[in-house]
């Protein structure tokens, strides 16, 4: 589906939780702050349904955020669920990887093809200082896992600060490189100011080419990550509201002063 910059829409990102097992201080608040009702989240035949109606209006790339998704209780089967369903292509994750050493062959057997892992630093210190507590040796063994479990490619998501960590992400590009893994350099948002700027190694960032719609755990389907609209999928049903957010997909992002990103997935 094309919107009215004669972008193809191809790629569906589905947020299935707000929880997450890290407080990143850059996308969570210390104390859990602006959390979704557990009533509010949609279901996971809710969440099939969406992909369902997606596919024949052009979707067929499909990634499961968070929050973080591995918390959300019985992931594997909605992974099943969106693979069973026709036409869906290629299903990835971004995961923080804390769970992943667990899940990373089941997920595959599920139908999960790929995963992009957070890591910002390779230094055990401070990856448990920017987490707030992470243990990064489980984040190392969660991409061993990924790797033996053949989800492929694996690539690594490093947020970089304006200059404060320059040399975290060029240890992190050098652990890709030894390692067979993409490295994707992420300049740091801010979603209230409209402060953004283009992936290296990736195709965020960049709205000429952006390719994608997005949906909140709650079921708001979103033109863009800087943009304050939201179509309810329930409100609506789901074909109107990825109609709506087609056709008033804006050219450029500016700012989102309704979500932060624990509930809109990076
Ligand atoms: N700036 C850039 N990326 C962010 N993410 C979360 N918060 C921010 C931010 N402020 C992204 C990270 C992480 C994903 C889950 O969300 O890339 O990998
Ligand atoms: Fe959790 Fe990812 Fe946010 Fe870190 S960036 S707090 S791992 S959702």
């Amino acid at each position: 589906m094309f919107d009215q910059y004669n972008r193809n829409i191809n790629y569906l990102r589905i947020s299935v939780t707000d929880r997450c097992n890290l407080r990143c201080r850059y996308c969570m608040p210390e104390e859990g702050v602006c959390m979704l009702k557990h009533e509010e989240i949609m279901t996971y035949e809710e969440i099939r349904d969406v992909v369902s109606v997606a596919v024949p209006l052009g979707v067929n790339k499909i990634r499961l955020t968070g929050g973080e998704p591995l918390v959300r209780k019985d992931i594997v089967e909605l992974v099943s669920m969106i693979a069973s369903v026709p036409g869906v292509k290629d299903i990835a994750m971004t995961t923080n990887g804390i769970l992943l050493e667990r899940f990373a062959a089941p997920l595959a057997k599920a139908g999960l093809h790929r995963v992009n892992v957070s890591l910002d630093t390779v230094d055990a210190t401070k990856f448990h200082e920017v987490t707030r507590g992470g243990d990064i040796k489980q984040v190392f063994r969660g991409i061993e896992a990924a790797r033996e479990a053949g989800l492929s490619p694996i690539k690594v998501n490093c947020v970089v600060k304006e200059d404060a960590n320059r040399s975290d992400a060029a240890e992190v590009d050098l652990y890709c490189r030894e390692n067979g893994l993409e490295g994707r350099f992420i300049p740091e948002m801010d979603l209230k100011t409209g402060h953004f700027g283009i992936v290296q190694g990736g195709s965020g960032g960049d709205c000429t080419h952006c390719n994608r719609l997005r949906l909140t755990s709650n079921g708001k389907m979103k033109p863009c990550l800087f943009s304050d609209l939201e179509f309810d999928i329930r409100e609506l049903g789901i074909k109107k509201a990825m109609e709506m957010a087609l056709l008033v997909k804006p050219e450029k992002g500016t700012v989102n002063l309704s979500n932060c990103f624990h509930n809109i997935g990076g």
